[in-house]
């Protein structure tokens, strides 16, 4: 074999096995840079005669151009392996859900929340809202409850330190003080709930030391207790989402309401589960009653004038009776899987037309 030849055999050899650009970088130097064995044939054709010339120097130039056109299309492979890689790293599986499952969900109580406001907007009550650290006042006092009134004792009232004024502020125990506030604000008449977190120092299975409750107020010139009984037995149906709901008004005694009824519904407990509307038992739901003379004047508004139905209720209660969820201190543990197995769907806000429960 001429040299000519073997040199020819090793270059395409080499720029073949050259793995990347980098060694077909290589190559080409060896192959064909200015000291490569190529150019000094080329060079060395200066010696001959032009006949012996013109036939070698056709010969370099032939493994010349196979040279360059084998460095070519090396490039050109290792070019299109590359993208075939990047391509198949980037692969898409475009049959995958467009976006992950939503990881958060709405909490019991906020759906609740919502779903009584829904019911009780449509019924003309807006929402009202009151702190949770309260005078002891607003919380007490305005309520028909003097500081030596025995009611404020079973409220297990968390205190805060005194301020430098001597006053002594507490963890509200109800939502009640919501109703001295907004008649202090806006006077009669007025139509409004207001749901929050409400603070006792009590804890067992059916009692944690925050929990929630939905306080309602409706002032006019003629509302009566009948009012209060038409609305909460609306509330209920729609709440529940049966017709059959029967409530019991039980006589009973708030400071700040005369009279006042506890509100019982018709259920059955047999089988270890509550099922309303149904069977032999009673289960107590709310309190309320036609607001007393003495907190309509701590509001600022004239009880000779005006007259009207508060209640208070539970909302964890509520949200328990309703979806089934036994133990109240699930509510409050921050369980990822509890949220899982008990939220909602964030996306589905309750309304009246779309069904309330989402
Ligand atoms: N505030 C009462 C409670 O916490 C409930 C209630 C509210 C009763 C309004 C009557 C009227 O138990």
């Amino acid at each position: 074999m001429s040299d000519l030849e073997s040199l020819r055999t090793r270059l395409l050899a080499e720029i073949a096995a050259a793995a990347d650009d980098k060694a077909l970088e290589t190559a080409r130097v060896e192959a064909l840079g200015k000291k490569s064995a190529l150019m000094g044939f080329l060079r060395d054709l200066g010696g001959l005669d032009v006949e012996a010339r013109k036939a070698r120097g056709a010969e370099v130039n032939a493994v010349k151009a196979q040279v360059e056109e084998a460095f070519a299309a090396r490039k050109a492979g290792l070019k299109s392996a590359a993208l075939e890689a990047r391509l198949a790293g980037e692969r898409l599986d475009v049959t995958l859900p467009a976006r992950p499952a939503s990881a958060g969900s709405t909490h019991p109580i906020s759906q609740v929340t919502e779903e009584v406001t829904a019911i009780f907007a449509d019924m003309g009550f807006s929402l009202r809202e009151g702190p949770q650290i309260e005078s002891d006042w607003h919380n007490f006092d305005a309520l028909n409850m003097a500081p030596e009134h025995p009611a404020r004792q079973e409220h297990d009232t968390f205190f805060m330190s005194p301020r430098p004024d001597g006053s002594r502020h507490v963890l509200r125990t109800h939502t009640s003080p919501v109703q001295i506030r907004t008649l202090l604000e806006e006077g009669a008449p007025v139509r409004f709930i207001a749901p929050g977190r409400v603070y006792r120092s009590d804890y067992d299975m059916t009692h944690t030391p925050m929990f929630h409750q939905l306080e309602g107020m409706a002032i006019g010139k003629d509302v009566t207790m009948a009012n209060l009984k038409w609305v909460l037995e609306e509330f209920l149906k729609a709440f529940f989402e049966i017709d059959n709901v029967e409530l019991r008004f039980r006589a009973s005694h708030f400071p700040f309401t005369e009279p006042s009824a506890e509100v019982d519904v018709r259920c059955d407990r047999s089988g270890g589960k509550i099922k309303l509307g149904e069977g032999n038992d009673w289960l107590e739901i709310l309190g309320s009653g036609m607001v007393h003379p003495n907190v309509l004047r701590a509001g600022g508004v004239d009880p000779d004038q005006w007259q009207g139905f508060a209640f208070g209720m539970g909302l964890d209660r509520l949200a328990m009776l309703k979806y089934g969820i036994a133990d109240l201190r699930g509510f409050f543990d921050a369980d990822l899987r509890w949220l899982r197995h008990y939220g909602f769907n964030p996306l589905n806000v309750p309304t009246l037309r779309g069904g309330v429960s989402g």
